[in-house]
């Protein structure tokens, strides 16, 4: 697919959005939420399946260590397989929050029954998704799914020419890649 006839003037920012164990688990969830990142017209930069160790959902999650829901987020995130999501976009922090909705899901469901919560979320734990929510904690977390990935680098070389549209969405790899490199 070329995305050559929608050019952005806004500089992209990135994000990082996670695919929680319990959307992982049912393809059908999985392959639709996929397609709803493409739908709100988010670039796939990088996409990964992984499991988490213990230490890792324990390290990712250290700002809520102490709070009630601690354990069990620790726990069901290093339950089972999850899949990371490095997404640019104009203003992709905020863009993403909204589409996924509040974080409680009864909340979810009444005040935002579209977003991703409100319609695949099952508990405030298994609650599908996760979202960056500030330019610090993308970076953090960006680095901390994608530790290869280096952020200048892309913003100085490849946002232009993501922006400029020069990109393709690549079905065999199902993220986006420049056009000179297919
Ligand atoms: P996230 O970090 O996952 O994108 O979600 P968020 O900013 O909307 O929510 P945050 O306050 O950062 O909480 C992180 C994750 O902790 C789990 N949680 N469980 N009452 C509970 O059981 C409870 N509260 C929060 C959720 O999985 C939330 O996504
Ligand atoms: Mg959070």
């Amino acid at each position: 697919m070329l995305l050559t006839a929608r050019r952005l003037s806004k500089v992209l920012q990135l994000t990082l959005a996670v695919i929680k164990p319990d959307a992982v688990a049912h393809p059908v969830m999985l392959e639709a939420l996929h397609q709803r990142i493409l739908d709100n017209n988010f670039v796939i930069v990088k996409c990964k399946d992984l499991v988490w160790r213990r230490q890792d959902s324990e390290r990712f999650y250290v700002e809520h260590s102490g709070r009630f829901f601690y354990q069990r987020l620790v726990e069901f995130m290093s339950s089972g397989p999850m899949r990371a999501y490095l997404l640019a976009r104009e203003d992709a922090i905020r863009h993403w929050r909204e589409l996924m909705g509040p974080t409680k899901v009864f909340r979810a469901r009444y005040t935002a029954p579209e977003s991703i919560r409100g319609q695949f979320g099952l508990t405030d734990t298994r609650n599908t998704t996760h979202g960056s929510d500030s330019i610090e904690s993308a970076r953090r977390e960006i680095d901390f799914f994608f530790p290869d990935f280096c952020m200048e680098e892309w913003m100085d070389k490849e946002e232009p020419l993501f922006r400029s549209g020069q990109i393709h969405y690549d079905d065999q790899k199902q993220i986006h890649t420049l056009s000179t490199q297919s």
